[in-house]
């Protein structure tokens, strides 16, 4: 069960004393964030708590940590925020190096890298693993992405080198599916647009009218029926949508019969089919790119909301 803040404190200094008993070794964590806010770090929060999440879809647990050093619902991706482990691992004696620097050969990332044992960033502020870097990284054993996703590393590399590459799974999914959505239905009923339409003063209705649909009757496809994929599914089933999906995995029939899934065994049939698609796989797959791919041609004309699941090189919502 996790603890208040104030009796972690105490917990971690008894961790570390217990730990540097047995043969403790100290290591160098490189912390790659996005910067602190233009105003700084927050002190202050809309919400004075967050809802306790004790399990994922599945029965999967959540991370069940004996002691965190923060208040669940504090910004931790940011500099300040540190991920929530700096004082933690301090403690317990390790080096923490936090940097938001992390592009080009004369940057703080590059620099700290070379004696660095682990490093941990985000897949929104990722700190790309090339060839290049893990040659220069002598004592990297460990990368971790602090979330979701492997597009930001050279595998082969980190096998040739040996270090582990590990990721949180499922530890922001169902964000990302709320987010999926969201996005869905701004793009579709046209939201944005009209938003500017309204805040410019003006209120013509068929302005904001003209390019906007209902979900409701469409035909929705997921590239990738994974995790976030089957939650967007799930989420999208009351919008009573014609839901499509493609992964290399067929998911169990209980599940497609709940939903109504189609399943495609390949993505050029499914997106012939599409109103709106989602990709939702690891961009290190070159099969599903879609990006100038014959692909997306087959998307029918009209709203057509192409949503990717990737951070490196793309627009994270484009539309067609
Ligand atoms: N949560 C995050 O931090 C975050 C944010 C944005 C994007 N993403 C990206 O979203 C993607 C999906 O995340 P997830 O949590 O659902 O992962 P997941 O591992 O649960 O699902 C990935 C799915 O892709 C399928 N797949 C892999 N290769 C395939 C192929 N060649 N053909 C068909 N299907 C294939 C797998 O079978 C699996 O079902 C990740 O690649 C990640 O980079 C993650």
């Amino acid at each position: 069960m996790t603890k208040h803040p104030s009796e972690a404190k105490n917990c971690l200094k008894a961790d570390a004393i217990s730990i540097t008993n047995r043969k403790i070794v100290y290591m160098k964590f490189l912390l790659v964030t996005y910067p602190d806010s233009e105003s700084g770090h927050p002190t202050k929060y809309v919400r004075d708590s967050i809802p306790e999440i004790k399990s994922y879809p599945g029965d999967v647990t959540t991370p069940t940590p004996e002691v965190i050093s923060f208040k669940p619902g504090e910004l931790l991706g940011d500099e300040t925020g540190a991920f929530g482990i700096k004082s933690w691992l301090e403690s317990l004696g390790h080096q923490v190096v936090v940097t938001t620097d992390k592009e080009g050969p004369n940057c703080v990332f590059e620099k700290e890298l070379v004696d660095a044992d682990v490093v941990l960033s985000q897949p929104f502020y990722p700190a790309y693993m090339t060839a290049q870097r893990f040659a220069i990284a002598k004592k990297l054993k460990l990368c971790v992405t602090v979330g979701v996703g492997s597009d930001n590393y050279d595998l082969d590399a980190a096998n040739e080198h040996k270090v582990t590459v590990a990721e949180v799974s499922f530890s922001n999914s169902r964000s990302v599916a709320e987010h999926i959505v969201m996005t869905a239905l701004i793009l579709v009923r046209n939201f944005v647009a009209s938003h500017e339409v309204a805040k410019s003063g003006g209120w013509n209705i068929a302005d904001c009218a003209a390019r906007s649909y209902d979900l409701e009757g469409m035909h929705f496809g997921t590239i990738a029926g994974g995790r976030i994929g089957l939650d967007v599914l799930r989420k999208l089933k009351p919008f009573d949508l014609h839901l499509h999906y493609y992964d290399k995995h067929r998911l169990k029939p209980e599940v497609e019969e709940e939903l109504g899934l189609i399943y495609h065994a390949s993505v050029d049939e499914m997106l012939t089919l599409l109103d709106v698609l989602n990709k939702r796989s690891s961009m290190a797959d070159h099969a599903l790119q879609c990006d100038g791919s014959p692909h997306l041609r087959y998307i029918p004309v009209g709203p057509s909301p192409v949503l990717r699941g990737y951070e490196r090189n793309s627009r994270s919502v484009s539309q067609g």
